[in-house]
């Protein structure tokens, strides 16, 4: 990350006055982006500011005039109801996101979706007078559940006549589905585009957007949405997989696609990153702008952006080899940081002259604490000062060490030195394998350092494969290790004198 993500966090810790300047994201930028038109990425606000309210209520669509940069859309999934009114939901089982079962407790039903035999509540099902009771809650249970069945769901009609957003996005989950209904989404769609604009309509169905490609302001969008590589688009018969090494077709009916974002940046099962696929360069030589989808702060990212959503997103759009035209999010307040903020910043242009960022323990939410590996991280990550905590050895040492017990940070509990503990109250109330009682060598040639896990009690992990890496520090180690870096200074506390 290097200097210009510290020179940010200055700004980000001053957000709320910083969006008052946002403006139009990068508006005010000499432009270096790699989208496909060079204008900055679009933001878009999935379901509204959905991490917070709601996904698709109508205080969801208001948060993000008010937390968000200025020039963010909103986007609806549109479902239709029995008597043909478009609804905006997160999902296709109104159990999922609605109050419906409480409603309408007999009304769960099984339908054949695009092959896929699916139970649950249905808006085919209701009227929208049906409906007038029925209240939106989070779908996803680890948000606040403070504002369940408070507020109506919203219309289709509604999102795109009373927020005061600069464009809207209408995601189409399902088109074929509803023949056997005797509903029609594509009339319902068209009849939408000649009331309002709508900037983008986007579809995982091939048949859909070509029936109203042409039909259509040449202003809108139309935005062909890949699902998961092996499921089957309907209108072809072939998975979305192979459907990307065929983007030239694409090209006949959309000028965008929208991919989940492991599409673009996989991640190996124990959420590493991967390296980037050609996928934004591919759509982007058969002049397909590419929006990623799958954005939420709230969401566990890879290992590898250091629990940082920020960083995340601009390995999207500032990575120096290309940047996606668009993203999807639930928490847009970031992305817009990230893109009026956080991108295109020039190294050698930053004020220095800001408040020193200090290491704690080196950069130890990503490297055991203390360990060379963890200083060689604070340094490259841009830390003005690297800090060590030091304790003293049996054989008068001092090291580099966040606790003076080893069994905090260091494999002693498996070691040959894991028996006597001992209990000094003065230190710890429990048994513990103090610093003191073993020798240098004792510990660098038979222990291994221990990454910390401040936050284990919630299942928050720090680096697995990190873990063990790296080696302790003696305090003449660290010394000699900092002499020559570029840094403001050292910090060298003693936390315990005995
Ligand atoms: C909604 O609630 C109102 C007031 O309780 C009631 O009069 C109305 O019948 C309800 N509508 C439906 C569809 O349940
Ligand atoms: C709703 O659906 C989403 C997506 O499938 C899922 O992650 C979530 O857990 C579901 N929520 C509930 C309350 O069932
Ligand atoms: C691309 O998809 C179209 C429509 O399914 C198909 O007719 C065509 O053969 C495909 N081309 C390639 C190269 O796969
Ligand atoms: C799609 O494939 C399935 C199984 O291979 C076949 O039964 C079906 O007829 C195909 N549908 C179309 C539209 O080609
Ligand atoms: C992510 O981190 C892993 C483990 O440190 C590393 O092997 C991999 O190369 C990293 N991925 C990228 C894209 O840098
Ligand atoms: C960064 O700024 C310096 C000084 O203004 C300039 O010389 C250099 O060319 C710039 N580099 C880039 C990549 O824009
Ligand atoms: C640990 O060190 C203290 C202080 O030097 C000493 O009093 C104690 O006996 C030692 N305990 C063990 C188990 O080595």
């Amino acid at each position: 990350m290097g200097r210009s993500s510290r020179a940010c966090s200055v700004l980000g810790s001053a957000l709320l006055l910083l969006l008052l300047s946002l403006g139009s994201a990068a508006a005010q930028k000499g432009s270096t982006w790699k989208t496909l038109s060079g204008k900055a990425p679009a933001i878009i606000a999935k379901g509204g500011f959905s991490g917070l309210f709601p996904d698709s209520s109508g205080n969801a669509y208001q948060f993000v005039g008010i937390a968000s940069s200025p020039d963010t859309a909103i986007s609806c999934d549109v479902w239709l109801t029995k008597d043909a009114v478009g609804i905006c939901l997160p999902n296709i089982n109104m159990d999922n996101c609605t109050t419906i079962s409480d409603q309408f407790p007999q009304g769960k039903k099984t339908y054949n979706v695009n092959g896929v035999s699916t139970a649950g509540w249905f808006s085919v099902d209701f009227t929208i007078t049906d409906l007038q009771n029925v209240t939106l809650k989070q779908s996803i249970l680890s948000r606040p559940y403070y504002f369940d069945g408070l507020w109506p769901i919203v219309p289709v009609d509604a999102v795109l006549s009373q927020f005061k957003v600069p464009a809207v996005w209408l995601n189409v989950p399902l088109d074929s589905f509803y023949s056997q209904f005797k509903l029609n989404m594509r009339s319902y769609i068209l009849s939408l585009t000649k009331q309002y604009i709508v900037d983008y309509i986007s579809s995982p169905e091939v048949n859909f957007l070509t029936s109203i490609s042409g039909r259509v302001s040449k202003k809108t969008k139309l935005v062909f949405r890949f699902l998961d590589e092996r499921s089957i688009e309907p209108s072809t018969n072939q998975t979305y997989g192979s459907m990307l090494k065929n983007l030239t077709f694409v090209k006949t009916f959309a000028s965008g696609i929208l991919v989940p974002k492991n599409y673009i940046w996989p991640v190996t099962p124990d959420n590493y990153l991967l390296s980037y696929t050609s996928v934004v360069d591919d759509a982007h030589k058969a002049g397909l702008e590419v929006y990623a989808a799958g954005f939420a702060n709230d969401f566990a990212i890879s290992y590898n952006y250091s629990y940082d959503p920020l960083t995340e997103y601009l390995s999207f759009i500032d990575n120096g080899a290309f940047s996606v035209d668009g993203v999807l999010s639930d928490f847009p307040i970031t992305p817009s940081e990230a893109v009026g903020c956080f991108s295109n910043l020039n190294d050698s242009k930053i004020d220095h002259a800001k408040p020193l960022v200090i290491s704690h323990n080196g950069a130890s939410g990503d490297y055991p604490d203390c360990t060379d590996q963890a200083y060689q991280k604070a340094v490259a990550d841009g830390a003005d000062v690297i800090d060590c905590p030091v304790q003293v050895t049996k054989d008068g040492i001092p090291i580099c060490m966040s606790s003076i017990d080893l069994m905090d940070v260091t494999t002693v509990a498996t070691s040959q030195f894991a028996t006597p503990a001992v209990t000094i109250t003065d230190l710890k109330p429990v048994p513990g394998v103090f610093s003191f009682n073993l020798t240098w060598d004792d510990i660098s040639k038979n222990l291994k350092p221990m990454i910390s896990n401040p936050l284990s009690k919630f299942q928050l992990y720090r680096n697995p494969r990190n873990k063990n890496a790296g080696s302790f520090m003696r305090l003449s180690d660290f010394l000699a290790f900092a002499k020559d870096k570029d840094l403001s200074g050292i910090m060298i506390t003693v936390e315990v004198r005995i």
